[in-house]
């Protein structure tokens, strides 16, 4: 029994791999990998900065090798990401003029998508394009080519794989503002003619944030616009989450403090079984609308590893995946393999 297994006929089980076990140096990760999981992404090595470092010349050895696992090992292979303000390959930055901006942008997409086409089953096109309040986040694509960048990507990306499935992808995506700004904008390209598959809705999520009520709206009035939820990117924090606080207390302050860091000697029993019951809450949400939801991925896969003991303050230690140090199944795996 495995996760892969328990949800075989719902959605895909996803998990988001780190360099170690793309190149296999960390062969235990990888066997637990291969067990539980029937998708991956890659956390890194497919942005912009690292896979087109320079406006002529890709480096896609470590790409080359994750497709080639999730191809080995009969995978769904997700690609993040083509179109990111973050983690943005420097070239970008030094194209002043914007025709040549846009074909260089349109370049990096083709390229990437041919390179891929027929390997990659699913790409998020763009990542992260909207502010909270639902309005366009001013990107340097948004600088340079106007609010059409977004339809322009999208029809790029099919033009050249019209078989791999399009998603837009972003966080708090429960947040009732950016979610109606989220369907303003993926209306904009349907009406265009431009297709759009799938919204991916990263699960960087709290212990009692959002609540399943907005988790459950959401993925409804998503799959309304006739395209497939997938929750992405889904870690849940146990710690205090410092975007709470008052702005100038989000600081290096907290840094050493034990406010923000109170797990350093490992998690107490109760913590870790409200851990198992929220993942179980949110778990439930997903299997009642099975139909409208494509892949869960998980971004990690133990808590070692997982970016969120530096994010977005270094040096937490934090529990927010399913599997523990040692990769040993923790609570919180049972609890969604017990729905089953
Ligand atoms: C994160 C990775 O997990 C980290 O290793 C990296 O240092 C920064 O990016 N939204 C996304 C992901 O779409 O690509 C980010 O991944 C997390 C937030």
């Amino acid at each position: 029994e495995s996760l892969k297994d328990a949800f075989e006929k719902d959605f895909y089980i996803g998990v988001a791999l780190n360099g170690g076990i793309i190149d296999q140096s960390d062969s235990t990760s990888l066997n637990v990998v291969k067990k539980e999981f029937n998708s991956i992404t890659a956390e890194n090595i497919m942005k912009s900065a690292i896979i087109h470092p320079k406006l002529d010349s890709f480096n896609f050895e470590m790409a080359d090798k994750f497709v080639a696992l999730g191809k080995t090992n009969d995978m769904h292979i997700h690609g993040h990401t083509l179109i990111w303000h973050s983690q943005l390959s420097p070239w970008f930055q030094d194209i002043e003029d914007s025709l040549e901006f846009k074909s260089a942008t349109e370049n990096h997409i083709k390229d990437l998508a041919l390179h891929f086409k027929g390997i990659v089953n699913s790409w998020d096109v763009v990542n992260e394009a909207l502010n909270e309040d639902g309005t366009l986040r001013n990107s340097i694509f948004l600088k340079k080519m106007g609010a059409d960048y977004l339809s322009l990507a999208f029809k790029w990306t099919s033009e050249i794989d019209p078989d791999a499935k399009l998603y837009y992808n972003d966080y708090n995506m429960t947040n009732p503002e950016k979610r109606q700004g989220a369907i303003r904008m993926v209306k904009k390209i349907q009406e265009q003619g431009i297709k759009v598959d799938g919204i991916g809705m990263q699960g960087h999520w709290h212990l009692n944030s959002p609540s399943l009520e907005e988790i459950e709206q959401s993925i409804l009035e998503y799959s309304k616009l006739g395209v497939q939820v997938a929750i992405t990117e889904l870690d849940i924090s146990v710690l205090p989450n410092p975007w709470d606080l008052e702005g100038a207390e989000i600081s290096q302050n907290f840094e050493n403090s034990e406010k923000m860091n109170p797990y350093t000697k490992g998690l107490p029993d109760s913590v870790q079984i409200q851990l198992a019951n929220r993942y179980k809450d949110i778990f439930n949400i997903f299997l009642k609308h099975k139909d409208k939801i494509s892949r869960v991925t998980f971004w990690g896969l133990g808590d070692g590893q997982s970016w969120l003991n530096g994010f977005p303050i270094r040096g937490r230690t934090n529990y927010p995946l399913l599997f523990d140090r040692n990769l040993k199944p923790k609570a919180a795996y049972y609890s969604i393999i017990g729905l089953k």
